[in-house]
């Protein structure tokens, strides 16, 4: 999967990257711990994880998502990154490099991991996720500001969205990005997308999901992101 030229090249950009500090791209916005079993530093399932990071590093810019798997048995380890749908290639990269670089203490020594930053997210575990969704691991995240008319506005988040989440699970990229009119000069802008193991299917039912936990979590917010392990979905009105 993975040439030793690869892996001494994302070495270096990784130290030169990191020894630069340069990082606009990168900001945890939060984590969660998947797997119930633990690994120890250099055993084969620490090689294959890391190994596999490192591919999805090199694999997931070009599209914006990357899957794979390594090694075998229960050193097996599956991992998926994704960047948001509207980040530009260079930055889903510096994200990305970023996150391999900190995932690894994030959860140590638990198996798996999800972590999520402002343009990516990623997660490696030891039990086969491909295909399934992820309800188990979230992160809900809002800004202070509250609209006027929480009622109205609600209304309006849920059809931008529910219209975006239907859009998405037909697009082979798995995201929709759009905006409607709001009161005055505002509008209100929408961004959904789906880990692109998922089938159609699943990536609608698990977006809906999300849209209906809104009221429960940020009623009346202005600007909110809900970070799944599968699925992501945000608002905002400017
Ligand atoms: C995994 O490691 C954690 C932290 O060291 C420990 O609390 C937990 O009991 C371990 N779990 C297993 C299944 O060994
Ligand atoms: C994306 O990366 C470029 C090049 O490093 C940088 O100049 C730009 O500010 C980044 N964009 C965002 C939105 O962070
Ligand atoms: C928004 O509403 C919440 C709950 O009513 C309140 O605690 C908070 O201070 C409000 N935020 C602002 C910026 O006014």
């Amino acid at each position: 999967m993975l040439s030793s030229k690869l892996t001494s090249f994302l070495f270096l950009i990784t130290f030169v990257l990191c020894s630069q500090n340069v990082f606009a791209a990168y900001e945890r916005v939060g984590h969660a711990c998947v797997s119930s079993e633990n690994f120890t530093s250099n055993d084969p399932y620490d090689t294959n994880m890391k190994e596999l990071l490192s591919y999805l590093v090199y694999e997931t810019p070009s599209t914006g998502f990357g899957m794979g798997s390594k090694g075998e048995g229960q050193n097996r380890a599956y991992g998926s990154a994704l960047c948001r749908a509207d980040v530009p290639q260079v930055n889903c990269t510096d994200c990305l490099v970023q996150a391999i670089n900190d995932i690894g203490s994030l959860c140590w020594p638990n198996k798996g991991a999800v972590a999520w930053y402002k343009y990516c997210q990623l997660k490696y575990s030891s039990s086969d996720h491909f295909g399934v969704i992820d309800h188990s691991n979230w992160h809900v995240n809002y800004g202070a500001e509250n609209v006027s008319e929480p009622t109205s506005f609600s209304q309006k988040t849920t059809n931008l969205l529910s219209s975006l989440a239907e859009e998405a699970s037909m697009s082979s990229k798995m995201s929709a990005i759009g905006n409607v009119e709001l009161y005055g000069s505002e509008k209100l802008y929408g961004l959904v997308q789906c880990t692109r193991d998922l089938s159609s299917m699943a990536c609608k039912e698990c977006l809906t999901r999300s849209i209906s936990a809104l009221p429960n979590c940020c009623s009346g917010k202005k600007s909110v992101r809900i970070y799944g392990g599968s699925c992501d979905i945000r608002h905002v009105a400017l």
